[in-house]
C-alpha cells in the first residue's frame, strides 16, 4: 500500500517509515522540517536499502496536500505532523491550535476531495488527563487535558468522530501513545529534538554524554513508590510496529476507533535513570526540583484492545529502550565531532 506519512521525517514517523518499507509498503513522507532533519530520508535508506519519497510541505497547504494525495495514488494516511511540546503549548496556544487543528482540517478536506478516507491518527495518552484509575482503558473518559497541546489531541479525536458519524465511508483509528522512547537499533535514527529537550529520555541521554550537567527531576513528592513520576514507556520500534499492525484494520473497517499503544506497566523517573546508567555505563547526576506544571503523578495503560484488534503487543524492555537510545546518542555525538573536525 502507498501510505502518506504527515510528519514522516520526525521521531515516530521515521521509525514507522522503516517498518512500513520492511513490510513491503510504500511510505511517502510529507514534512515541513520544523522539527526534523532533511538527512532522515537518507538514513532510512541506509537502514532499509530504499530511499523513501520525501515531499517538503506544510499540512496547512491544502492545495499541495490534495495534489500529493492524487498524484501519489495514496491508499491511506498516517497523520503524525503536529507541534508536541507540552510546556511550549502553554506559552504559544494559538500556534498550537493553528498548526495542529487548522493543519488537520486542511488534511481532512484534501483527503475528502481526493477520495482517500482511511486515516490513522497520532494521538496521545494525554487525552485522558489525570487518570481516575489505572490502568487506563479506551473507555475511560477524556477531555481533562491540562495544556493546549493535549486539548488539540482531544479536539482532533472529536473532529474525526464527528466526520465518521457524518460519512460512514471514513475509517479513523486514533492511536493513543503513552511515552515513546528509544531508537532504531542501527543508531541511525532516534529522538533528537531541536534545542533543550522537554522529554525525559533525550534529556537523560545528553546528561550521560556530558552535553548537559545534570537532570532536573521534576517532583519527588508524588504518591508513587519512590515519589517521582511514573509513565508507561514504550520502545519506538514497538510503537512503529503498532502502526503497521493498525493499517490492515483501518483498511478493512470503517468508523472511529481509539486504541492505546503502551506496554501496560509504569516506570518512575529514578527507575529510568538507573536503567539508563546501566545501559550506558555512564553516571546521570540528578537534582530534585519542584513539580512541572501540568504533570500528573502516574499513568500506564491496559494494552489488551490493541492485542485483540491488531494482534500487536509491545515486546521490548526498558533495558532495550535505554540501550538503543544510548547507541543513537553516542553515534550522533561521534558524527557531530567528525563534522567539526572536517
Ligand atoms: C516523563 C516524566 C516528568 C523531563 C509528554 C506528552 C506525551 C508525549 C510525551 C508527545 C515526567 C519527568 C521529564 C525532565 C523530569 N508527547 N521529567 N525531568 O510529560 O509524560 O508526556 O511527552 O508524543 O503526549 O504528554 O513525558 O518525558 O516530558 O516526562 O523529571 O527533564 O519525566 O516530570 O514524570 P510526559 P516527559
Amino acid at each position: 500500500m502507498r501510505v502518506l506519512l504527515t510528519g514522516g521525517m520526525g521521531f515516530i514517523g521515521s521509525h514507522t517509515a522503516v517498518v512500513l518499507q520492511e513490510a513491503g509498503h510504500e511510505p511517502v513522507l510529507f514534512d515541513n522540517l520544523s522539527n526534523a532533519d532533511r538527512s532522515v530520508a537518507s538514513r532510512i535508506e541506509r537502514i532499509t536499502g530504499r530511499a523513501p519519497q520525501f515531499i517538503e510541505g506544510d499540512i496547512r497547504d491544502g492545495a499541495l496536500l490534495e495534489k500529493v494525495l492524487r498524484e501519489e495514488a495514496v491508499d491511506a494516511v498516517i497523520h503524525f505532523a503536529g507541534l508536541k511540546a507540552v510546556g511550549e503549548s502553554v506559552v504559544k496556544p494559538l500556534e498550537y491550535f493553528d498548526n495542529n487543528l487548522t493543519g488537520t482540517l486542511r488534511l481532512l478536506e484534501a483527503m475528502r476531495a481526493s477520495g482517500v478516507k482511511r486515516l490513522i491518527f497520532s494521538s496521545s495518552s494525554t487525552v485522558y488527563g489525570p487518570p481516575a484509575h489505572l490502568p487506563l482503558q479506551e473507555t475511560d473518559p477524556t477531555g481533562e487535558a491540562t495544556n493546549p497541546y493535549g486539548r488539540t489531541k482531544i479536539m482532533i479525536e472529536e473532529m474525526l468522530a464527528d466526520l465518521c458519524r457524518a460519512d460512514p465511508e471514513w475509517s479513523a483509528v486514533c492511536l493513543r501513545y503513552f511515552n515513546p522512547i528509544g531508537a532504531h537499533p542501527s543508531g541511525l535514527i532516534g529522538d533528537d529534538p531541536n534545542g533543550i529537550p522537554n522529554n525525559l529520555l533525550p534529556y537523560v541521554s545528553r546528561v550521560a554524554n556530558g552535553r548537559l550537567p545534570f537532570l532536573n527531576v521534576y517532583g519527588n513528592d508524588y504518591d508513587t513508590p519512590d515519589g517521582t513520576g511514573v509513565r508507561d514507556y514504550i520502545h519506538v520500534m514497538d510503537l512503529a510496529r503498532g502502526h503497521a499492525a493498525a493499517l490492515p484494520y483501518a483498511m478493512s473497517h470503517t468508523g472511529w476507533r481509539a486504541v492505546n499503544l503502551g506496554c501496560g506497566r509504569g516506570y518512575s523517573v529514578l527507575e529510568v535513570v538507573a536503567a539508563f546508567e546501566k545501559a550506558s555505563g555512564r553516571r546521570v547526576p540528578v537534582k530534585f526540583a519542584p513539580r512541572r506544571t501540568g504533570d500528573i503523578a502516574a499513568n500506564w495503560c491496559d494494552p489488551a484492545l490493541a492485542r485483540g484488534l491488531f494482534g500487536w503487543e509491545a515486546k521490548l524492555t526498558i533495558e532495550d529502550m535505554c540501550r538503543d537510545a544510548w547507541r543513537f546518542e553516542s553515534m550522533r555525538a561521534a558524527e557531530a565531532a567528525a563534522q567539526t573536525q572536517s
